[in-house]
């Protein structure tokens, strides 16, 4: 099994592998792809993340990881709600426009294609399935900060979930 290109570089600890192996190793993944977001004084603001998934059933409650140097992480916490949004594979162009600045001011916010929950949660119409959550829980871990997200209200759409896996966006296909 191949397991290290460099066993040195970056280990931290005698148990540690490399930042750049795990980074490595993660592309491989595919994963779903999520708009998370939320009110920043009064005015909605996101953010592209594929750091999502469903931390438990009961109560229903998902994980979101965001880094912990940008601001979007503590506008989050201080917002004390968030919207996770996973995108449909029509929906590239939005994964875009929220990985980068203007997602989180409101130009990125298509008036047409959002609505804002009573709650203050901005939830993409389309979005395959969009839930809406309280933070539970923030906690600082390493470069990023988890949140543990109770879900207060959920709706779907039709149509498949946008993928993303070693730098590309992706559509699902069948066996
Ligand atoms: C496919 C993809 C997945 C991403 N996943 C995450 C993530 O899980 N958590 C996170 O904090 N940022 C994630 N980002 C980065 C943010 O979307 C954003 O690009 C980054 O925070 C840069 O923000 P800035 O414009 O403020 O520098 C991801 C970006 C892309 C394109």
């Amino acid at each position: 099994m191949t397991r290290r290109s460099d066993p040195g570089a970056g280990k931290t600890a005698p148990d540690a592998v490399s930042v750049d192996d795990y980074k490595t190793a993660m592309r491989h993944v595919v994963s779903p792809v999520v708009v998370v977001t939320w009110l920043h004084d009064g005015k909605p603001e996101g953010l592209t993340i594929t750091a999502i998934c469903s931390a438990t059933t009961e109560p229903p409650t998902l994980v979101v990881c965001l880094r912990g140097d940008k601001p979007a992480a503590e506008r989050m916490r201080a917002a004390g709600r968030f919207g996770v949004n996973f995108l449909s594979d029509e929906q590239p162009d939005i994964a875009r426009r929220f990985s980068s600045n203007p997602g989180h001011d409101g130009e990125a916010f298509d008036p047409g294609l959002w609505t804002v929950t009573p709650g203050g949660v901005p939830l993409l119409d389309r979005a395959v399935s969009r839930f809406d959550c309280v933070v539970e829980q923030a906690f600082e871990q390493g470069s990023h900060v988890v949140f543990l997200g109770r879900v207060t209200d959920l709706a779907t759409a039709p149509g498949a979930s946008l993928l993303y896996r070693d730098g590309f966006f992706r559509r699902l296909g069948t066996e």
